[in-house]
């Protein structure tokens, strides 16, 4: 057998997009029954310690996804010798992921949304939005997971 393979998200403030993307990921590859180890990350330190935003678990829970026990941790250097992929939500993200990166590192760091066929390539933050961003946000999450998992199985 293989190693597992080691993904973690990462956002802004690690408490809407990437909690999310953890726990639909989490959901999705048990449902497939592949073996995955999922984490998730911010760039911000603004919300170290904090429970993911209210609205998103509660948006989460609607589609059988419990985030609700994640805790926000910001992004560190060690993680790019831990993971084998980084996905970042948008570009901004992406672009602080690449500055902050030490040579020689392990993990892939990678557009999450590049791998799905989405006219979007960024997942926007819902954080100043209305329930309706999330519900969105969470189908492009969900289309997202998918399309990567497939790829995943392929490799
Ligand atoms: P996230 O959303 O990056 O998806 O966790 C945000 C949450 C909080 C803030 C920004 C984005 N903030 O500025 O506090």
């Amino acid at each position: 057998m293989p190693p597992v393979k080691r993904i973690l998200f990462v956002c802004l403030g690690n408490i809407c997009r990437s909690p999310a993307a953890e726990g639909v990921l989490k959901a999705r590859a048990a449902a497939r029954e592949f073996p995955i180890f999922v984490d998730s990350a911010g760039v911000s330190a603004a919300h170290i310690g904090e429970p993911p935003d209210a609205r998103m678990i509660a948006a989460c829970a609607r589609r059988g996804v419990d985030i609700a026990r994640q805790r926000a941790r910001r992004l560190d250097v060690d993680d790019y010798a831990a993971f084998d992929y980084a996905l970042a939500m948008d570009f901004s993200v992406m672009a602080d992921i690449m500055a902050r990166a030490p040579a020689g590192r392990r993990a892939e760091i990678r557009l999450f949304l590049d791998f799905a066929q989405t006219a979007e390539r960024e997942t926007p933050d819902p954080y100043y939005g209305a329930s309706a961003d999330f519900e969105r946000v969470l189908d492009l999450i969900e289309t997202g997971v998918d399309a990567f998992l497939d790829h995943l199985e392929r490799a």
